[in-house]
């Protein structure tokens, strides 16, 4: 049974492990589990998987993969991608492959712009607040300058400060949006920063102001904070070829590029089917900000916010036939970064930057977008073809004859056989107690 800890922060790792042992599971293996076989026998590197966060115990592993040959704007890339999920790496490689031979990925970031808020409270007369606003920008972006001198210098930095009124939707409530260009970060320590700085100079200023009554002197600023709505730092990938490039084994190409149009057509007016199609998307765009070191929940809060900017969860990515040539594309919000954070911290982080030759964070949007569309045209080419489960439960036998424990030479008899058999949970349980029984 597990019981409240106190000081449990305090602790040093192998207490706090101690304290897991004793409280947590009745397997006598996870000291060795936790403290031996996950844990790096290289000290540095170990010290800095423990300081990444808060009360570490051990480290996590996930796969690192590689999937290569995607050619975007005629240049070739090896796409890191770190993932659980079976069959996702595969997608990514086959779809590379196909638009490789069909002319590769064009890709190109429409917008940098990141955002951040300060939220007040004012309850008093608007046109004052206005006027008082108009008089502070200048001391807001002076009061910021030891934050924003060396973004500035590399040509970021603050791009605009207004003032919104939304008192008719929160009694009081207001804001102060603000946009940035923050380069190569992901720009969240910068931009929150400069915010608090803003809160601190607002409220300052306004205590002051002559033109205010004591009530309207008292703003009361609630929070301030970036937003990963970034509907203006947006990036756009697409492939195109003849729709009679699109041989496949299965289907005539005309019915295939049909079939893709319709599968998006779903996708676009049906929230059920958008949110898996969408899903299929952020495998690629997840696997990629993984690798490199970026914050997925950020960029999922993001993507689904932007999902659904008609007022309808809808899809991501987009299809057409137009004078007999296929196009299929997608636009996403992506505030990434390649400098700052992870990236030179975690060993695996850099080597995936590394990997990608360096990418700028322009260029990691690009990747990252094309890996969402590769994804999204490998899931529906299956789904409107051969079905999902064919080739992805022969992924998943692997996964299945791990978990049943068997031996090398069982599996590699097995993967054989279900080259020509249909996977599923009962009939690989069958084959393998059949090889064992032999
Ligand atoms: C599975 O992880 C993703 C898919 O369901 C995506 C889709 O249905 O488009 C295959």
């Amino acid at each position: 049974m597990n019981t409240p800890v106190e000081g449990f922060s305090k602790l040093s790792k192998e207490e706090k492990i101690d304290w897991i042992a004793n409280n947590c599971t009745k397997d006598p293996k996870v000291t060795k589990l936790l403290l031996e076989q996950y844990w790096n026998p290289d000290p540095e590197i170990q010290k800095k998987h423990d300081e990444f966060i808060e009360n570490t115990i051990s480290n996590y592993y996930l796969p690192f993969a590689v999937a290569p040959n995607f050619l975007i704007n005629d240049k070739l890339y090896a796409i890191p991608m770190a993932i659980e999920e079976s069959s996702v790496v595969a997608a990514a490689s086959k779809a590379a492959k196909y638009w490789l031979q069909r002319g590769g990925f064009k890709a190109e970031v429409v917008g940098t712009e990141k955002v951040g808020q300060v939220h007040f409270m004012f309850h008093g007369d608007t046109k004052k607040l206005q006027r008082f606003f108009d008089d502070l920008k200048p001391s807001l972006l002076e009061s910021t300058a030891s934050i924003t001198k060396n973004m500035e210098k590399r040509g970021g930095g603050i791009k605009n400060i207004e003032l919104r009124d939304l008192s008719d939707k929160v009694k009081g409530y207001h804001q102060l949006h603000c946009t940035f260009e923050t380069l190569d970060a992901m720009g969240a320590n910068f931009i929150n920063s400069c915010l608090e700085q803003f809160a601190k100079t607002l409220k300052e200023k306004a205590s002051t102001c002559e033109d205010f009554t004591s009530k309207e002197k008292d703003i009361e600023v609630v929070m301030s904070i970036l937003s990963n709505y970034v509907p203006n730092c947006l990036v756009r990938a697409e492939v195109s070829c003849p729709v009679s490039a699109l041989d496949e084994d299965d289907l005539p190409a005309d019915v295939f590029a049909e079939k893709m149009v319709q599968a998006v057509e779903i996708a676009k007016v049906e929230p059920y089917r958008a949110v898996t199609h969408n899903k299929g998307v952020m495998n690629g765009i997840d696997a990629v900000i993984l690798a490199t070191g970026n914050d997925f929940r950020a960029v999922e809060a993001g993507v689904h916010a932007y999902a659904s900017k008609q007022g309808s969860y809808s899809s991501l990515t987009h299809a057409s036939i137009e004078d007999g040539v296929f196009k299929f594309w997608i636009e996403v919000p992506l505030a990434l970064g390649t400098v700052g954070g992870l990236t030179s911290l975690h060993p695996l982080v850099k080597l995936a930057l590394e990997i990608l030759q360096n990418p700028s964070a322009k260029e990691l949007m690009q990747i990252v977008a094309v890996a969402g569309l590769a994804q999204n045209f490998a899931a529906l080419r299956s789904l409107v073809t051969t079905g999902i489960q064919k080739g992805h439960m022969k992924m998943h036998l692997l996964n299945m004859l791990n978990q049943m424990g068997a031996t090398e030479s069982e599996k590699k008899q097995l993967v054989q056989y279900f080259k020509n058999n249909t996977v599923t949970n009962a009939s690989v349980k069958e084959a393998l107690q059949k090889i064992q029984s032999q």
